[in-house]
């Protein structure tokens, strides 16, 4: 008997898993087989929402938030990103260029099907986050990775980016602070970029800013900001990271009104928008103190220096000194080509392997952050988890002959 047709679509069988939520899932496997597993896998912080911001959400509930809401979000929550825009980034977008999304990976999905036909370019500087690729694909556009190693801290420069710009690239895309490398570009480097953009008047920008409020260089910059760019840059942010609110799923950009539009009417089309309470919790988050998301911040500073403390002593593990986000993101390439227990090492995803079988800690390979040479470790969780998990990888890592 034939065997039958699978149902799914071409689409469907293409597309990558995503390699955060394989390793989060392998992780919970070997927790359910009974090990004390140390997720350092995950891209979200350990902390609960901030309790005012909990509040908020039941206060609409009561208030009767219950209903849909405008497409682009609530006009009082887009005001408000547009003030945020305007008074701590310094852009220049109006509350119709604002749409509300569920979360900044929507946003992004909006941009590429709003931006994209079949072929066009889109430059995304690497290491990136797994899911830029991914949509980039799904729309129909083809991602051309540009990248930089960690002598550079893996932040490319313009020239590099210039480089690859041809007649088919419609936007560079990239995160700051950095999500895998918790790399920081600073004023400068992003002046840089959007002067050399003068050449290529029909590049667009997306700036995934959703990192912005863990950053530990004091001065977050928005490329947005650059008179030369800032009409042709489409600026991402969200409260997943910042605000400790992941499951929430709220996030916005801010974007030339033509672009706006076309995101709305994708939206009105898939989601109908946002969740009401998580919207009018969202408005309270960016209007009341940030106290509490300072404090998260500073948690993270000091569990930075814990870890790369910690890493820095592993012979043939080459550490650098992230800025931002909860991510290290060492060169494990000296390990490749060694052997524990009768299995040898050829990349870092079996790398990230041996270390969740041989020491029970959770990380995730580099190869589908554009990086195989690297591995990306998370530090949103506990200092005596963090303490532990050094103890442990510096053990398997000792093991690899
Ligand atoms: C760089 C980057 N952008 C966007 C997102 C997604 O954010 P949200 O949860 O708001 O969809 C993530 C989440 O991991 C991320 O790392």
């Amino acid at each position: 008997m034939a065997t039958p047709k699978s149902p799914l679509s071409d689409t469907v069988l293409n597309m990558t898993e995503s390699a955060t939520l394989k390793m989060a899932a392998l992780g919970r496997e070997a927790k359910a087989q009974g090990h004390d597993v140390i997720a350092l896998s995950l891209g979200e912080p350990d902390f609960d929402t901030p309790e005012h911001i909990k509040e908020a959400a039941k206060v609409a509930l009561d208030e009767g938030y219950t209903k849909y809401t405008p497409v682009p979000g609530y006009p009082e929550l887009r005001q408000a990103i547009a003030d945020k825009f305007r008074n701590e980034n310094g852009l220049d977008y109006t509350a119709d260029q604002i749409v509300v999304s569920n979360g900044a990976k929507q946003s992004i999905f909006n941009i590429a099907h709003a931006l994209l036909n079949e072929g066009d370019e889109v430059i995304i500087l690497a290491p990136f986050w797994v899911s830029y690729s991914a949509i980039v694909e799904l729309a129909g556009g083809t991602p051309v990775p540009v990248g930089a190693g960690i002598e550079d801290d893996y932040k490319v420069s313009a020239d590099a980016i210039a480089a690859a710009i041809t007649d088919k690239t419609k936007f560079i895309l990239f995160s700051s602070p950095c999500n895998p490398t918790g790399s920081v570009y600073t004023g400068d480097e992003l002046s840089a970029i959007a002067r050399m953009l003068v050449r290529f008047p029909d590049v667009y920008v997306v700036s995934d800013e959703i990192y912005e409020l863990i950053n530990f260089t004091g001065e977050h910059a928005s490329i947005g900001a650059c008179p030369e760019v800032k009409d042709r840059t489409i600026t991402v942010n969200g409260f997943a990271k910042g605000f400790a609110m992941t499951g929430w799923r709220l996030g916005y950009m801010g974007a030339p009104l033509e672009i706006a539009k076309a995101c709305t009417k994708l939206q009105g089309q898939s989601t109908s928008g946002a969740n009401s309470i998580a919207q009018r919790a969202g408005l309270h988050a960016l209007t009341t103190s940030l106290a509490p998301s300072h404090a998260m911040k500073d948690a993270f500073a000091k569990r930075r220096e814990l870890i790369i403390g910690g890493l820095k002593k592993i012979e043939g593990l080459k550490v650098n000194h992230p800025q931002g986000a909860f991510y290290l993101f060492p060169d494990v390439s000296a390990f490749f080509g060694k052997s524990a227990g009768g299995s040898t090492i050829n990349d870092s995803d079996e790398l990230a392997e041996y270390l969740l079988t041989s020491a029970h800690v959770a990380t995730v390979g580099g190869s589908s952050f554009g990086a195989p040479d690297c591995l990306r470790i998370s530090y949103a969780a506990s200092e005596e988890q963090l303490t532990e998990a050094i103890a442990r990888i510096t053990k398997a890592l000792g093991e690899l002959k």
